[in-house]
């Protein structure tokens, strides 16, 4: 297995990204990173430290020596002064994306296994706008409901520094356009007014079995 992954969004020169398939746990974390995850279990430690490894990564490009990266209440890594970033991992992948705050505002990034969001979870997590987007996909159905599943969770990550909003996956609707998504906020009493929701760009992309979202304004 190779230790670094490719790049998912090469397009991208804002953001600077870090990968890889090798989820283990071998970054050197400091004593306060390593408090985060003191009563975790080692699959948990491996995806913590991965985490930590690709964010360092992908921050070298704006600071020389990435520091340690704590966690704010709502779990969120707190980046350096100047950067903004967003971390993911799952059974397979791991990757964080960074960026200057002068350039970008919030970003949020996700990965999932494409398959692990059951039918029966739908009406849970999607709207029925949604739902039937999804159905319209046919024999990509379960692709399409692993991407809608995966935008909101990076959506989340986005507005979360922002906000520090929790917010339901029925807050926030996601509809297609010619291959393009767009977040809109469903009538809800959360203030989202930090959120520039016409100026969110959205990317994602598909590796093996997983999927890549990205959002960023
Ligand atoms: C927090 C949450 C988004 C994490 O997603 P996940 O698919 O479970 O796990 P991922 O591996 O993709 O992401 C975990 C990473 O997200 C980051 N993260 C956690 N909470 C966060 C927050 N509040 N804001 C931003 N980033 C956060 C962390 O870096 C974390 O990894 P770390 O603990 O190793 O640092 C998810 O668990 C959750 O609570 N979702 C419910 C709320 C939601 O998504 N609503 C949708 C509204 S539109």
């Amino acid at each position: 297995m190779s230790a670094t992954f490719t790049v998912p969004f090469p397009e991208l020169s804002l953001i600077s990204q870090y990968f890889t398939d090798h989820l283990i746990e071998d970054e050197p974390l400091s004593p306060s990173e390593l408090q985060i995850i003191a009563r975790s279990v080692p699959k948990r430690r491996a995806a913590f430290s991965t985490g930590r490894k690709c964010a360092r990564q992908a921050l070298v490009r704006f600071i020389d020596a990435p520091p340690e990266l704590l966690q704010g209440k709502g779990g969120e890594p707190i980046w350096p002064e100047g950067t903004v970033g967003s971390i993911s991992h799952s059974t397979k992948l791991a990757g964080a994306v960074v960026a200057s705050k002068s350039e970008v505002t919030a970003i949020g990034i996700d990965i999932e296994t494409i398959g692990g969001v059951k039918q029966a979870m739908l009406p849970l997590i999607l709207l029925d706008t949604e739902i039937e987007m999804i159905n319209g996909k046919h024999n990509d159905a379960a692709l399409w409901a692993t991407l809608l599943f995966s935008l909101k969770e990076s959506f989340y990550k986005l507005q979360y520094p922002l906000t520090g909003l929790w917010l339901d996956f029925k807050d926030i609707s996601i509809s297609e356009n010619n291959g393009k998504f767009s977040f809109m906020q469903v009538k809800s009493s959360h203030d989202l007014s930090a959120i520039s929701f016409d100026q969110i760009k959205v990317d994602w992309t598909v590796a093996s079995d997983q999927v890549i979202t990205l959002c960023y304004f």
